[in-house]
């Protein structure tokens, strides 16, 4: 296994060189379901929202923004913080930003910054949601103790990520596709067979999604759950402090 310094470098340079095509991947590669999946988590981590009047949310791993901008869309969210410690993976975001003339846009504040260092107090957010992200931290468990130290008692957190399937019909399948179609389409889209083999290889230390929801119960969360997508190879984790 990677070590934490070796492991956020290897990831840092992998947003690096594929950030202008990493939007573009990604709708072809799930065929634009993605969006769906991330309203999906947003809704999932909204639970409380519609009783608040100034919801402060945090997008974490944010890329390129998409969950961000679902966040400042809804009225009762007033400020939404988006961080990634990849430079170039905000600069495409602030792109995006900057081409969106709505007011709702002015309520996302990108900045780089760390999951296993979140530069923000103690108790913070009424949501937190992270796409894709937490597979990508050298440290999974101080990412979900930054998570628990800066949502506020009572606030919920998301994770949307990838999951391992228990049907073994659907395991077959999801294999042979993700281990051959997902790098071949990297190589010959972006460019960066590395890059998407890397996606693959990740599920292999990544655990299900039965095994994440029970880190954040064992971190001190009130409840923790989870719900598959796409027959559990898509899978949210949610969770209130
Ligand atoms: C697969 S992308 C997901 C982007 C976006 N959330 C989405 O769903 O489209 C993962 C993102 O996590 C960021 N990331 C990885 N490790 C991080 C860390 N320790 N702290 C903050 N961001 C991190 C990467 O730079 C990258 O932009």
């Amino acid at each position: 296994m990677l070590q934490i310094e070796n492991k956020s470098l290897f990831i840092n340079q992998m947003f690096t060189r594929i950030a202008k095509k990493y939007d573009f991947l990604n709708n072809i590669m799930t065929f634009n379901l993605h969006q769906i999946w991330k309203k999906q988590a947003i809704e999932s981590a909204s639970v409380n929202i519609p009783y608040l009047k100034h919801a402060k949310v945090l997008d974490l791993c944010t890329g390129t923004g998409d969950m961000a901008q679902m966040w400042a869309k809804k009225p009762q969210v007033s400020k939404v913080m988006a961080i990634d410690s990849c430079p170039p993976m905000l600069e495409e975001a602030e792109k995006r930003q900057r081409k969106i003339k709505e007011p709702w846009a002015t309520k996302i504040t990108f900045m780089p910054g760390d999951a296993l260092e979140l530069p923000f107090p103690d108790d913070n957010f009424d949501a937190i949601s992270v796409g894709f992200g937490l597979r990508n931290v050298a440290d999974l468990s101080r990412a979900i103790q930054e998570i628990f130290r800066v949502l506020k008692p009572g606030g919920f957190i998301v994770s949307l990520d990838l999951g391992h399937p228990e049907q073994p019909f659907i395991q077959n399948i999801y294999k042979n596709i993700f281990l051959n179609f997902i790098p071949l389409l990297g190589s010959i889209f972006a460019g960066d067979k590395l890059a998407y083999r890397y996606l693959v290889d990740s599920l292999e230390t990544w655990p299900k999604q039965k095994e994440l929801s029970q880190m954040f119960w064992d971190q001190g969360f009130t409840r923790s759950y989870f719900k598959d997508l796409m027959f559990g190879t898509i899978a949210l984790v949610v969770a209130q402090k």
